[in-house]
């Protein structure tokens, strides 16, 4: 099959973070996948160096998930979840509820990140007001942050293209923290640099200013992924919790790309060690065979909405036509089975070490001013073209595509998330292709 076989129409879809001219004058279309590899309209194998979208993390078309979604398809196509029930969403939520941190075991469903994020936000907002302090509605990002495209997402995320459009009709009540990276400190550090927890204190600062007693929530990806990998430093989500819990402040883990195996262990919070008070998960959630997102939530944050509830009453006025929708229900019941038959999130971090082998190999290569990792995270950050942002990495992306990788790319910053089930072989044949396709570039 090639481009012309498909005789394709490509004027009506408006495709997403996208350059729509640049890539409707040159496609680059996938037509099947299979475990580690898409295979391409003019039929090559390509490997997945980034899990999708950071969220196959099984591989792709697994039996089990493709099975399930047949099956539930053909049982009860869709069964509202308001006033309603069906059996999949109560069994994926305790499903859920298993691997989260302790605690944490109240499940509130949506169809993405974004939509995780803005819920998780209106959580945040929805306790204080049923604790008595209603007055607490700062929300408190941070810079190059990014937590999906909602407007509560674009406003506390930190991301200045995504913002700037949409800028006058941010939420008003909105502070970031600084963002941790820099090159100049931390250069080439292999998993979490030294330098930087101090960082954490910048939320004592803007407590000060806006007095704790109007700040709702913290949220933060405990790694940083769409921006172009931001390891925390050693210590500073400790201390963002130490001052969240100071001064009564809910503390949110965007986990939509850390969350479900990412780092070696169900969600990065457990992999820190520090328990966020919410945190949002999508993608990986059901091998992203189904859109579906969903948020984590601590049992007293949970008990305190619905107990202030009138009796007879519905508690919290939000959800989703979709929340828990069967046939992504019952994806996520399988895949969370896979994960946990296959022993998915003990391989990846098994398999850590050998990734950060292979990336940081490519230090010495021309434009690499930086590579990051952590877990089955890498970043390789490239020196920008004069006054042209992003032209770099996107032709080295494009070269990687042609010679049989897919990776992703953002700003001058190339990001790979393989799929978990990816062999060390596999992943010395990515790195060796993102080689190729630097050295080729000026
Ligand atoms: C941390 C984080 N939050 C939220 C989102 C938004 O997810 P979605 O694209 O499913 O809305 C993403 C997407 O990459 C993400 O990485």
């Amino acid at each position: 099959m090639n481009m012309k076989d498909l005789n394709l129409d490509m004027t009506a879809f408006w495709m997403p973070f996208t350059n729509n001219r640049q890539f409707k004058s040159s496609p680059r279309l996938l037509v099947k996948a299979e475990g580690m590899h898409y295979t391409s309209s003019d039929n090559r194998q390509i490997l997945d160096g980034t899990a999708g979208l950071w969220c196959v993390n099984a591989g792709h078309c697994r039996t089990e998930i493709v099975e399930a979604i047949r099956q539930q398809a053909g049982e009860m196509d869709f069964a509202p979840t308001f006033q309603m029930g069906h059996p999949k969403a109560f069994e994926a939520a305790a499903k859920i509820a298993e691997i989260t941190p302790q605690g944490l075991d109240r499940v509130f469903f949506t169809n993405s990140g974004s939509e995780s994020v803005d819920t998780a936000l209106k959580i945040a907002l929805a306790y204080h007001r049923a604790r008595g302090e209603g007055q607490r509605t700062r929300l408190i990002g941070r810079e190059r942050g990014y937590h999906g495209v909602g407007f509560g997402g674009i406003s506390v995320g930190g991301i200045s293209p995504n913002r700037k459009a949409y800028s006058g009709q941010l939420l008003p009540a909105v502070d970031h923290l600084p963002h941790t990276l820099n090159i100049k400190e931390a250069a080439f550090t292999k998993g979490q640099p030294t330098w930087g927890a101090h960082l954490a204190d910048e939320l004592e600062r803007i407590v000060t200013l806006h007095d704790a007693s109007t700040i709702a929530a913290v949220i933060v990806e405990p790694l940083a992924g769409s921006t172009g990998v931001l390891v925390p430093p050693q210590g500073y989500l400790q201390k963002l919790r130490e001052i969240c819990d100071k001064h009564g402040i809910l503390l949110i883990f965007d986990e939509v790309i850390t969350g479900l195996g990412r780092l070696g262990k169900p969600f990065a919070a457990q992999y820190f060690g520090v328990t966020p008070d919410i945190i949002t998960m999508a993608k990986g959630v059901n091998n992203a065979a189904v859109p579906m997102g969903a948020v984590a939530v601590k049992t007293s944050v949970h008990d305190t909405i619905v107990d202030a509830g009138n009796t007879g009453a519905i508690e919290f006025f939000h959800g989703y036509t979709y929340s828990g929708h069967p046939l992504a229900a019952a994806a996520a019941c399988a895949a969370l089975d896979v994960y946990k038959n296959d022993g998915l999130f003990e391989r990846a971090a098994k398999l850590a070490p050998h990734f950060e082998k292979s990336i940081h190999g490519l230090r010495d290569l021309p434009n690499v001013v930086d590579i990051r990792n952590l877990g089955m995270v890498g970043g390789i950050e490239l020196s920008t073209r004069d006054g042209k942002p992003g032209a770099r990495a996107h032709e080295i992306f494009v070269k990687c595509f042609e010679k049989g990788a897919l990776i992703r790319y953002t700003g001058d910053i190339l990001a790979f998330s393989p799929p978990l089930i990816i062999s060390e072989a596999q992943i010395d044949e990515l790195f060796g292709i993102v080689a190729q396709a630097i050295r080729e570039t000026a």
